[in-house]
């Protein structure tokens, strides 16, 4: 047995540069994709002999397995159990339990807080803006700050310097353990325990210390100045917390910098992006930020269970049963990729209908942060993107450095002459 380590986590010490990496970010990038959307024309749901998986790769069918949530349920009930985190309604099936954790968090991260999120993400990127010339690391430099600046000062959760590091990458191993796939390994198992440890004693001291001095501009210290809710227990917001932190910062982080690959590496995108920002048409800013990210998806699978025997594609000549227990791997990258459905799918086309873009996911388990993430996305592009000319990658680092999954160095040349005015 090795010795219990008391060295805080580190996503990039567990993902080192070198070989490995390398190879894992080629099977990832070009490979998986390649064959998924190969698999797209030749079989949009395709179950694997074998083996207990059926992939889903088609637009039309991923639609349907998100839109019949009974039948297709959620299966991620042994991980959350592993993170310690019962109540996370994305592990939940459609029960009192789901929509009581919904309607609470919806209660305490209101929609009216869009507007506080986006004071605090502009502030934040032109305060780091304003002090930057010449070059930053848009992830580690811009990105991480501004996400985790939300955290403090919206959410009301303080990190310590010396935590901030193991619980940024504590949140996003967890996030990457829980939708690693249908089996879990026992490396992955220690990973995500213990990722996870650096995460929930911060949660832990935020609470305690918004409930001995609640401040109400926060999300907890709304909680704790509003006086006892029978139907809103401690281990519940608990678990909200960690819902709105674990689901935030690795979707964004991830998000933030796939968009700006793709802004950095097509000439279109990054005009089209360039214009809207200085056109002051946030509409449209957000419009090319949700483009880019259908063209560089965050994450190649989620998952659902079959939760009885029963077909898909029913009316059509595609018709294919799936038994109960099989286990769907939904590649919205792909499906959003689908020829079928999304025309010329390689193009950055911000003109295209939006109901291809199922970047939020589709009905029942959409997306409860879209709106949080959408303000950010748009503050933190628009502080970096007001700079003429417009940002490039930097000549002595023009490769990113990815850590495991997650975009984790992308180095930006930025002008010295003039931020917009
Ligand atoms: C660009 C950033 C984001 C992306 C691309 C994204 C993507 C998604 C997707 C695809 C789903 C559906 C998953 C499924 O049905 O299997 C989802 C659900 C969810 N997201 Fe996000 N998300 C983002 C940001 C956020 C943020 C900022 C938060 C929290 C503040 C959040 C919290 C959640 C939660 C809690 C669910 C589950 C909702 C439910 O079960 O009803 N996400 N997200």
């Amino acid at each position: 047995m090795k010795p219990a380590t008391s060295e805080p986590f580190s996503l990039a010490r567990r993902n080192p540069p070198g070989l490995r990496q390398n190879l894992s970010r080629f099977a990832f990038a070009v490979v998986l994709p390649a064959l998924m959307r190969l698999l797209c024309r030749l079989s949009p749901v395709c179950r694997i002999p074998g083996t207990n998986l059926v992939i889903i790769t088609g637009f039309d069918s991923t639609q349907e397995v998100y839109s019949r949530h009974v039948d297709f349920e959620v299966p991620y009930e042994e991980r959350v159990k592993i993170l310690r985190w019962q109540g996370f309604v994305l592990a939940l099936q459609d029960t009192p339990e789901y929509h009581d954790m919904y309607d609470n968090i919806s209660r305490l991260w209101q929609p009216a807080d869009t507007t506080r999120v986006q004071e605090i993400a502009r502030r934040t990127a032109e305060t780091i803006l304003a002090e930057t010339w010449e070059e930053l690391d848009f992830i580690q430099d811009l990105v991480k700050p501004v996400l985790m600046a939300i955290v403090e000062q919206h959410y009301g959760v303080t990190v310590p310097d010396e935590q901030l590091q193991p619980f940024f990458d504590g949140n996003l191993a967890g996030s990457g353990f829980l939708f690693s796939g249908p089996w879990i390994t026992k490396k992955q198992r220690e990973t995500g325990a213990a990722a996870i440890d650096g995460v929930w004693p911060v949660l832990d001291a935020a609470m305690a210390a918004a409930c001995a001095n609640p401040d109400p501009t926060t999300v907890l210290g709304r909680y704790y100045s509003g006086g006892p809710d029978p139907a809103f227990s401690e281990a519940k917001l608990r678990s909200a917390l960690m819902t709105m932190i674990g689901g935030y910062l690795p979707t964004c982080a991830n998000a933030s910098g796939r968009i700006m690959d793709v802004l950095l590496s097509r000439k279109d995108a990054m005009q089209f992006m360039q214009e809207a920002v200085h056109a002051k048409q946030d509409d449209s800013v957000l419009t090319g930020l949700m483009e880019a990210l259908r063209v560089n998806y965050i994450i190649p699978f989620l998952w659902r269970r079959a939760a009885q025997d029963t077909y898909l594609g029913e009316g059509t000549t595609r018709r294919r049963t799936v038994r109960k227990g099989k286990i769907l791997a939904v590649s919205l990258p792909t499906a959003m990729y689908d020829r079928r459905r999304i025309e010329h799918p390689k193009r950055f086309d911000p003109g295209r209908s939006p109901a291809v873009r199922m970047v939020y996911g589709h009905q029942f388990h959409h997306c409860i942060g879209a709106s949080i993430a959408n303000t950010v996305l748009v503050e933190m592009f628009k502080a970096v993107l007001t700079r003429q000319p417009a940002p490039a990658r930097k000549a002595k680092n023009r490769k990113n450095r990815w850590v495991g999954a997650y975009p984790w160095n992308l180095w930006l040349a930025l002008s010295k002459a003039s931020a917009a005015p």
